[in-house]
Parts: structure tokens; sequence; C-alpha cells
């Protein structure tokens, strides 16, 4: 069994109460980080962690916090990202739904080493169910002192409220969140100004994903350099891995960052192999908004070398022959998925979910699904495929966001390394256009 940071206790019969929580440990974070340091020193063990954002980008999560700008008379905010959304991605959910007072006991320690008075869960408006969980769960810790005045007499007072979304896939992207987190349509806003300097009403704001303040805890009470030794280089720590698809043991899995990939897919305590014995096609490793990988890529780079869960080893090969390891969204297909079907239904989806204020990703995105259409249904020609890389290359970096980018990535690695499927859609629209027909190859 790996190492268990997050879900040691997840199964554990009433630990979405305070009390149980409690009895199992929960809470030690915020009595030692408020009595016995300052927020200056718990910055410093998230930074020697060398913790990184769990939503995807995997960007420092103590540099990020140090960014955080500290003028004169403004307050701080600290909002925590419940907006999961990333096709492929559950892992939040599941941590919300099962263990609440993880997040909150993140949240209180979190906030007093960023020094906010107020801060915000920004869920997903899907979860309602969860919100109330986590209501109920603030509830709880506010009546045992642990949130409002004065935090176990420490002097330091916190108020953390959950503030649910409307459904768009975009108010996951932290500037859209804030935007909707202050009542208006969530666009995102160009960056820089990063949310460290210009973030929720205009004031220096840390946004960060559940499972990272969810790990805050953990570090605090073992210290970063603890944390630092799990995982390998850079990728410290454990992650959350949402498993999907054609696998035969879908599911929520903490994994220490450096496992085989090999290992993660096939053994039993993981995925459990790919399901009726069927042939392992191609995988999407980190939700939807990164490229596909055919099988045979992911488990191997293009040189050879096998692959293992971190960021650098899934990205090795860069757009070329790499993926990332982005949310943990990990989505199986075994060899009946059509991945002209599939790149067309991902592609709907970001159409669908384009704010629509940047011209490549609003004309780009639908342009696609367009072609991905025709391509599926027997309409194609050759020249579409080039165009689609064509179109996927105008909206790469052309666009506010990376939703964009989203769109563009998983369509141009299909055609990548899948155009010999794209070329029989071609060649016999009638055989491609009948539901469940997949290109096998000879
Ligand atoms: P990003 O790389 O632009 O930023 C990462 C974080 O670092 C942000 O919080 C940003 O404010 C901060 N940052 C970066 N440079 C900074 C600087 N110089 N000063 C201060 N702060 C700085 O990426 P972003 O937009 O936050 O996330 C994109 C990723 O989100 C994608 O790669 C995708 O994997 C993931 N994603 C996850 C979803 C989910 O449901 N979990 C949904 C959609 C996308
Ligand atoms: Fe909106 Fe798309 Fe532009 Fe992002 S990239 S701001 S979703 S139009």
């Amino acid at each position: 069994m790996g190492l268990k940071i997050l879900t040691e206790h997840i199964n554990v019969p009433g630990i979405n109460t305070y009390e149980t929580y409690r009895k199992m440990g929960g809470y030690r974070s915020v009595e030692k980080a408020l009595k016995t340091m300052t927020p200056e020193e718990v910055v410093e063990e998230v930074k020697k962690s060398g913790l990184r954002g769990r939503g995807g980008a995997g960007f420092p999560t103590g540099m990020k916090w140090s960014f955080l700008a500290k003028p004169e008379g403004k307050p701080r905010y600290l909002v925590c990202n419940a907006d999961e959304s990333e096709p492929g991605t559950f892992k939040d959910r599941v941590l919300m739904e099962k263990i609440p007072h993880a997040l909150i006991e993140g949240m209180i320690t979190s906030s007093y080493a960023l020094g906010a008075r107020t801060s915000y869960i920004y869920i997903r408006g899907e979860l309602m169910f969860v919100l109330r969980i986590l209501e109920k769960a603030i509830a709880e810790a506010y009546a045992n002192g642990m949130l409002g005045e004065n935090i176990l007499g420490s002097g330091y007072s916190l108020d953390l409220h959950v503030h649910p979304g409307g459904g768009a896939y975009i108010c996951g992207e932290e500037t859209a969140l804030l935007e909707s987190l202050e009542g208006k349509r969530g666009n995102p806003r160009n960056k820089p100004p990063f949310p460290a300097v210009w973030g929720l009403y205009g004031c220096p704001t840390v946004v960060n994903n559940v499972e990272s303040i969810a790990t805050v805890p953990w570090i605090v009470n073992n210290t970063g350099d603890e944390y630092a030794k799990i995982g390998v280089g850079r990728s410290t720590g454990t992650k959350l891995i949402s498993a999907s698809g054609h696998i035969n043991k879908p599911g929520v899995y903490e994994i220490e960052l450096g496992l085989p990939v090999a290992e993660f897919l096939y053994s039993d305590e993981y995925c459990g192999g790919i399901w009726k014995n069927r042939k392992f096609k191609a995988v999407v490793a980190g939700g939807s908004s990164v490229p596909i990988l055919p099988g045979e890529l992911f488990l191997k780079t293009a040189e050879g070398t096998p692959r293992v869960m971190t960021y650098e080893s899934l990205s090795e090969g860069g757009f070329v022959s790499g993926t990332m390891l982005g949310s943990g969204g990990f989505i199986v297909m075994d060899d009946t998925t059509c991945i002209v079907r599939n790149t067309w239904n991902f592609s709907r989806f970001y159409h669908h979910e384009s704010c629509g204020q940047c011209s490549p990703c609003r004309e780009g995105t639908g342009w696609m699904e367009k072609v991905l259409h025709r391509l599926e249904h027997g309409h194609g020609s050759m020249h579409d495929i080039d165009l689609l890389v064509s179109i996927s290359k105008q909206i790469e970096g052309n666009t506010i966001c990376p939703l964009g980018d989203a769109a563009a990535w998983p369509v141009a690695s299909a055609v990548r390394h899948f155009r010999e499927e794209f070329e029989w859609h071609v060649k016999h629209p009638e055989e491609a256009a009948k539901p469940g027909a997949v290109f096998r190859k000879e």
C-alpha cells in the first residue's frame, strides 16, 4: 500500500463529523500554526515542501503564496477553487464529500499564513449536495471555536463562506471565478496582473485548488522537509488521480508521485488493467485539456524510457510525444474507442463552454467542432484533417485564458497520433458513420 496523506482516514465511519475528525488527529495544524508559528513560518514550510498546485497547472504553492502583495489598508483573501469541472476529474468532490473538515482545516491554516480574515470556497454549482456537507462542517467548526473571532485564543479571526457557481466550466479559471464571486458574468481577466496582486474586489488574493489546501495541514504537522522527501525530484508528495474509462477499477486513488505508470494502470491496487482483456488504445492523462497519447507512448517515451507519474515524466517529449499530469483526470480508452468521435465530443464541450471573449477561441472551437462533425459523419475531406491542425495552431497561445489551448491540444494531438484513423473516416465515409464503427489497423 502506498503512502496516504489525504485519504488515510477517508473511510473511517463518521469522519465527516467534527468529533470523529478531531479524534483522528484533525485540526492539529490549526493549533500548531496559530499557537506556535508566525504566518511567515507557515509559508516557509509550504515553500520547503515543494507542493505544486493540484488543480492542473502545477505552479509551486509556496511561491504563489510569497507573491501575495501586502499593501497597507487592503484586505487579503484566500479563495479555494472547488469548481472542479475538468472532464474526467472528480477527486476534489470525493475529498469534500467524504472528509470535509480536511479542507476546512487547510483553509484555516492557509488563511492564517496569508493574513486573510475572510475566505471563500467557490464550489461547482452542480455539487449542491457537497455544498450542504461543507456548510454543516463549517457550522461545526464555528461551534467548536475553529472559526470566527479569536480562534483558540490566538487573537486570529477568520470567517469562511461557501459560494456555489452557476454551472459554467469557465468559472474554474481563477480570474473568471473571481468575477463570478463578485457577482458578475464569469469572464476571464487578462493576466498580469495576477490575482496575487489584483484579485477579489481588486485586493491581493490567493486562489488554490481543494487538494492543495487540504495538503497544507500535513505539511504544517510534519514539516515541509518531510513532505519534500515523498515523490521524485520537483514532483513532491502524493497526488489524487481520478481514474475512469475502460479500466477494471475506476475510482479516486492517492498515489505517491513517481509511481510507474504501468503499475498504476495494471496493478490491482489501482486501475486493475484494461477491462474485458481488451487492448489499451489511448489515454488522456490529466483531464481533457491535455494532449491525448496512444497507449504505447504513455507507457514509454518515444526514446523507450518507462514513464512514471510525475509532472516531468508525463510531459517528456513535449507536445510531440508527451502529455501532462494536469488535474489527474485519467481517462483510459480501449480499442473499441473511435478517436475521431472522441475528439469531436471534446470539441463540442469546449465550444459550448467558451465564454466568447476572444475570437480565436469563440470562432475556432465552433469551427473545429463542425469539421470534426463532418469527418465523423462521413462528409469530411483530406483537407479537413489539415484544417483542424491549422485552426488549432491559430487558437494556441492567442487567447486570454487557457481554455483556448485546452480546446486546441486534444485536437492537434489526436491528429498527430491517429492521422490514419482520421484518413480512414474520409476514405470509408459510410462505414465510419455507422454507430459504433471503429478503425482497426490490419
Ligand atoms: P497558470 O499556469 O496560468 O497559473 C497557475 C497559477 O499560478 C495561477 O494561480 C496564477 O495566478 C499563478 N501564477 C502564475 N504566474 C504568476 C506570477 N508571475 N505571479 C503570481 N502568480 C502567478 O494556469 P491556470 O490558468 O491557473 O490553470 C490552468 C490549468 O488548469 C490547466 O493546465 C488545466 O490542467 C487545469 N484545469 C483544471 C480544471 C479542474 O477542474 N481542476 C479545469 C480546467 C483546467
Ligand atoms: Fe473566453 Fe475562450 Fe477567451 Fe478563455 S480563451 S477568455 S474561454 S473566449
